[in-house]
């Protein structure tokens, strides 16, 4: 068993599945190459690619005017695996190359890191990487819809550790079980050290069904003894992605919920889906006030332990209700808007998710953003059930969400809230203001201390202003939901 999973896997996958056309059975050999393809008037059949130019696979019969589109024949499958000589690295990632790892953004060239990338070299035919640790097999699965092992064969490109050596295969992905195949994969580079393996091969895409463009791609790991495979984890696992595009993806699969310290509690977590984006604001018929804090929310105040239910108070408060699921209530003073924030590093503004409560005159309204520097952009955010009431320049409203995804293992979010002015005949938001910004408060440590280091006023040195209230299930579970990005 392979007690971690946090790999990094650099992967080009590629397969040639031959799709609805009956065809199905290949047994050996290289069956379904291009299948499809009309023969002579084939000028656009695989259409899409056309980075990197030609790299001039073989075949091309016809010199010059072979430049054309057919490019690229599926390769010829060959897993035998040659030293990779260097290890991988993150570099190329959103450049030159689609990546997603787990922790977000790591180097595999250093610490734990599950990784894979992708670079189109010609049409269907990419160089994948992957890197991870595990005790067997690390592999990376490609599917043409949003399930990894589901009935539609999804194709997987396994490098496993046989004795301290690296080996490959491919394989389909059912369920959680591997059985082996061919697939159109070759030039095997592979290195293996210790629990840590990296392997990087060329592979020819698996077909797609009619009409659809993306892909998810997951990266596996499990056991492999006695020649067998065995259970597969999910290690990482995207949204529909175009390969050829180098981006950086998000992981949507992170396995581990945060230190559940006990089993029952445990099992409620995975729950809750994400709520439905819904917009509309109902009267908030009472004052907020600070009563819960301590003991069912958890609080940030400014000034500290202030009550937004009288005099002048910057407030937010956060309880958990359900997994990701969480309600949120934020009060302060405003001409325009007074808006949450959720950062997953430390910095607010780097396409945070961001919760804005705004007066359209004398109306509370409610919209999703992202908060870019000190620029709001209008988004979807997966919150619904908002009340509001505004008077004067006091506004408040209250609303649930589920939380953006976390990147990596990381159970710490900065908090922001932010205010600034609204133009409602364009309709948009004017810079932020920084009211509150915390420390990293880990929402699953009900004895979080939090601190607002954006005081403005230049009191002493450490204003230590927040006390914190936690709940005591607040606690998030790096789950696998569908989240809003952060
Ligand atoms: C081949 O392409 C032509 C023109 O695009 C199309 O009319 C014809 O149906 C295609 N034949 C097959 C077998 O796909
Ligand atoms: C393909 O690339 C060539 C040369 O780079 C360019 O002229 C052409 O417009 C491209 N075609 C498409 C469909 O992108
Ligand atoms: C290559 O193309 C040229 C003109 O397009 C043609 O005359 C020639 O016969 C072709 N050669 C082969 C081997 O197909
Ligand atoms: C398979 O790949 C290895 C290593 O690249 C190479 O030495 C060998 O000749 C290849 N086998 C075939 C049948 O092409
Ligand atoms: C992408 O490549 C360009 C040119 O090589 C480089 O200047 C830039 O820093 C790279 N970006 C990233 C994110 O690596
Ligand atoms: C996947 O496995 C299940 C049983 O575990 C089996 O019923 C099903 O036919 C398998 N699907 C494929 C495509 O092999
Ligand atoms: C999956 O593979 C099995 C066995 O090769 C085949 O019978 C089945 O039709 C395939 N399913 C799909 C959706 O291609
Ligand atoms: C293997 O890993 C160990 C510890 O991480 C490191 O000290 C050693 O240099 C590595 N060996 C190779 C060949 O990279
Ligand atoms: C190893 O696998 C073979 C065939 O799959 C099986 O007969 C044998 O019992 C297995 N051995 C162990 C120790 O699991
Ligand atoms: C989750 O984290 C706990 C504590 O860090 C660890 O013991 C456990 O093995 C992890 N589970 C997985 C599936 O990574
Ligand atoms: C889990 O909770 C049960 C009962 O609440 C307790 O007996 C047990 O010791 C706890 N286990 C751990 C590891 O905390
Ligand atoms: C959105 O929320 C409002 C107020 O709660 C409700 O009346 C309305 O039906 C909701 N809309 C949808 C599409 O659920």
């Amino acid at each position: 068993m392979d007690s971690k999973l946090y790999f990094t896997v650099t992967l080009v996958v590629l397969a040639w599945v031959s799709v609805a056309t009956t065809q199905a059975q290949t047994t050996t050999a290289s069956t379904n190459t291009m299948a499809t393809a009309n023969t002579t008037a084939s000028t656009n059949t695989m259409a899409t690619a056309n980075t990197t130019a030609s790299t001039s696979v073989t075949a091309a019969p016809n010199t010059t005017a072979s430049t054309s589109v057919t490019a690229a024949p599926p390769l010829t499958p060959n897993n035998t695996v040659t030293p990779l000589e260097t290890n991988l690295n993150n570099s190329e990632c959103g450049n030159k190359t689609l990546c997603v790892s787990e922790p977000a953004n790591c180097d595999p060239g250093s610490g734990s890191c599950s990784f894979f990338s992708a670079r189109q070299k010609s049409g269907q035919n990419f160089e994948f990487a992957l890197a991870g640790e595990t005790d067997g097999y690390i592999a990376a699965v490609i599917s043409s819809d949003t399930t990894l092992g589901g009935n539609d064969n999804d194709t997987t490109y396994v490098c496993f550790n046989n004795n301290g050596s690296v080996k490959f295969t491919g394989a389909i992905l059912n369920n959680t079980q591997l059985t082996k195949q061919n697939v159109s994969a070759n030039n095997v580079r592979g290195r293996v050290n210790g629990t840590t393996i990296q392997c990087v091969f060329d592979a020819t895409l698996p077909a797609l069904p009619a009409r659809t463009t993306s892909r998810t791609i997951g990266v596996i790991t499990g056991t492999y003894n006695n020649s067998t495979f065995g259970a597969a984890n999910t290690v990482i696992r995207t949204d529909g992605v175009d390969l050829s595009s180098p981006t950086i993806v998000q992981n949507l699969a992170t396995t581990n919920t945060t230190a559940a310290p006990n089993t029952t509690a445990s099992t409620s977590v995975t729950a809750a889906p994400p709520l439905t984006p819904n917009n509309t604001v109902t009267p908030l018929e009472t004052n907020l006030n600070n009563s819960g804090c301590g003991t069912q929310n958890l609080c940030v105040n400014e000034p500290a332990n202030c009550d937004p239910g009288s005099g002048s108070c910057n407030f937010f408060s956060a309880r958990q209700k359900s997994g990701q699921n969480f309600g949120f209530a934020l009060a302060g003073e405003t001409d325009g808007y007074i808006a949450a924030v959720l950062s997953s590093d430390t910095t607010l503004g780097g396409s945070d998710t961001t919760y804005v409560c705004f007066n359209n005159n004398g109306n509370v309204e409610f919209t999703g953003a992202s908060l870019n520097n000190n620029q709001l952009t209008k988004q979807n955010v997966n919150a619904n059930n908002v009340r509001g009431r505004v008077n004067g320049r006091k506004i408040q409203c209250v609303f649930d969400a589920t939380l953006p995804a976390l990147s990596a293992r990381t159970t710490s979010r900065t908090i922001g809230v932010i205010t600034g002015t609204y133009d409602n005949s364009a309709g948009t938001f004017g810079a932020a203001n920084i009211v509150i910004r915390t420390n990293a408060v880990d929402l699953s440590s009900p004895n979080a201390t939090v601190q607002n280091l954006a005081t403005t006023n230049t009191t002493t040195n450490n204003a230590v202003l927040f006390r914190q209230t936690l709940i005591q299930a607040l606690f998030i579970s790096a789950g696998v939901m569908g989240l809003a990005v952060l």
